[in-house]
This record gives C-alpha cells, structure tokens and sequence, in this order.
C-alpha cells in the first residue's frame, strides 16, 4: 500500500456515507429575523476587526467560525429545528460574494481540516506527519442559510448530481484540469449536459468546458430565513450573481446515532 492510499477514506467509510445519502431539503423557515440580524451583526463585527478573509482574487470574503459561543445557540437552535439533535456540529463559515465572478464548482468534505491548511498538499502532511487520520470526520450535511442580498436580483445556489466521497474537497476545474483527486466521482456523465435555459438563468458564469461532467440536480432560489440542506458530498455551486454581494451562513455537520444516549458533546 503506498503513503498515498493511506490517505483513502476506507470502504466502509464511503459505504455508510453512501446509504446515508438523501435527497436536499429546502426549508421555509430557518431563521428567524432575530436570528438573521444577530447573524449579520456578527459577521460584520468580525469583518470590522479584520477577521474575515479575503480568497480567489478579493470575489469571496469568509470568515471561519470553530463554535465560539457567542452564535453558536442559534446554530444549535436552527439546526435542531430543522433535524433534530442527532448531529455533531463541525464547522461553520459566513461567506461573502462581492463579485459575479466565483465559479469555484465544490463540495463541502474538507472542513476537518484545521485553520491555515488550504490546499490539498497541506492536508495530506497534516494527516500523514501528525498521524492525525483519527481526526478525519465522517461529512454528512450542509445548511446554507441566506442571510443578505439583492432581493430584486435574486441569489441562488445549484446543485449538482455528481458526489465525491473522498477525504478532501472537489474543486472542479482542478479535476477537470490534471485529475489529481483520489477517489471517483459518482455519476460523472461524459460530456456536456446542461440545458440552454438552466445556464442562461444560473451559470453562465461559468464557460461550458468547465460544466463538463455535469448534471443539474436543481437550483435553490435563496429566501433570507430559509434553508437549503444538502449531502455535504453533493456537488455545487454558487449560481450566477447578476447583482452582487450576497452573503450567507454554512453549517457542515457529521452524523451522530442515539445521541442523548451516548451523550456526545456538540
Ligand atoms: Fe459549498
């Protein structure tokens, strides 16, 4: 077995993840306005301190929150509402688009990966130099909780039908430039496949050779208050931003059985 195969999520890993897979959700009540502007205020605090962080090239700002517990009942809250307790909250991050310009094509698998670790290279020596693989959690789902943007315009997210159950992250143009992901795409269809009116309306953004592969799942036309809960492993996108910014608040969460019983800490 070579160091790179360590890094395999085993088997039985990717088995239990891919019968845990459902379909998303999209949810009408989510938030509620208190709850939004806590949110928001929040986030701007932390952007007024200088802690957000600005990525591809100043069209995404972020800030990465690691359960501090100053917001953190109102995820507690938003999410048990929505499933129930058996979760395990992993990490969770307000992301910002300023431009129409971000066609990053992911999934949402690499949140165990602790702060400063950005790319793949970095996560492979983390996990093989500090034996950390034990720390590798098992994705489950993401909410996508929108929280500002041009009602007018509209924003909105697309969802895709291909899934990735490695250990890091997709990033589509990168698969599609050199391959260097280490597992396979499930249901990865040869070609182009996107319909004339889906891409003018949410990706054109985005050339046609990138969106090789591709299916559309559906597209989730975001609601400040509502929710959209996914596979983490599911392929997306934000959709085409006519008038930005738009800014919303990710919940990445593991599955957690019999929780009240086992008496797993959140
Ligand atoms: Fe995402």
């Amino acid at each position: 077995m070579t160091d790179e195969n360590d890094l395999l999520r085993p088997q039985d890993e990717v088995d239990w993840m891919m019968s845990m897979h459902r379909e998303p959700e999209t949810y009408e009540e989510g938030l509620t306005s208190t709850e939004v502007d806590s949110l928001i205020r929040f986030y701007r605090e932390e952007e007024l301190m200088d802690r957000c962080s600005e990525t591809n090239y100043g069209n995404i700002f972020k800030f990465s929150y690691y359960k501090e517990d100053r917001i953190f009942g109102i995820i507690e809250n938003a999410v048990n509402k929505l499933i129930g307790t058996g979760w395990k909250f992993e990490s969770g991050r307000f992301h910002e688009q300023k431009t129409n310009r971000w066609t990053r094509i992911h999934t949402d698998t690499a949140a165990y990966a602790p702060p400063g670790l950005k790319n793949m290279a970095g996560l492979q020596a983390w996990i093989k130099e500090g034996n950390n693989k034990d720390l590798v959690y098992i994705p489950w789902r993401t909410f996508l909780f929108p929280l500002e943007f041009a009602e007018t315009h509209g924003a909105s997210t697309v969802l895709f039908n291909q899934r990735y159950y490695g250990i890091e992250s997709i990033r589509w143009k990168d698969y599609g430039l050199n391959g260097k992901y280490i597992g396979e795409v499930l249901n990865y269809k040869e070609g182009y496949n996107i319909d004339d009116d889906i891409y003018e309306k949410y990706l054109k953004h985005c050339t046609k050779e990138r969106l090789q592969g591709l299916t559309v799942h559906s597209c989730y036309d975001w609601k400040v208050g509502g929710c959209f809960e996914v596979d983490s492993n599911q392929v997306h996108l934000g959709g085409y931003l006519s008038n930005p910014p738009k800014m919303c608040f990710i919940v990445r969460v593991s599955y957690v059985e019999n929780k009240d019983e086992n008496e797993v800490e959140i």
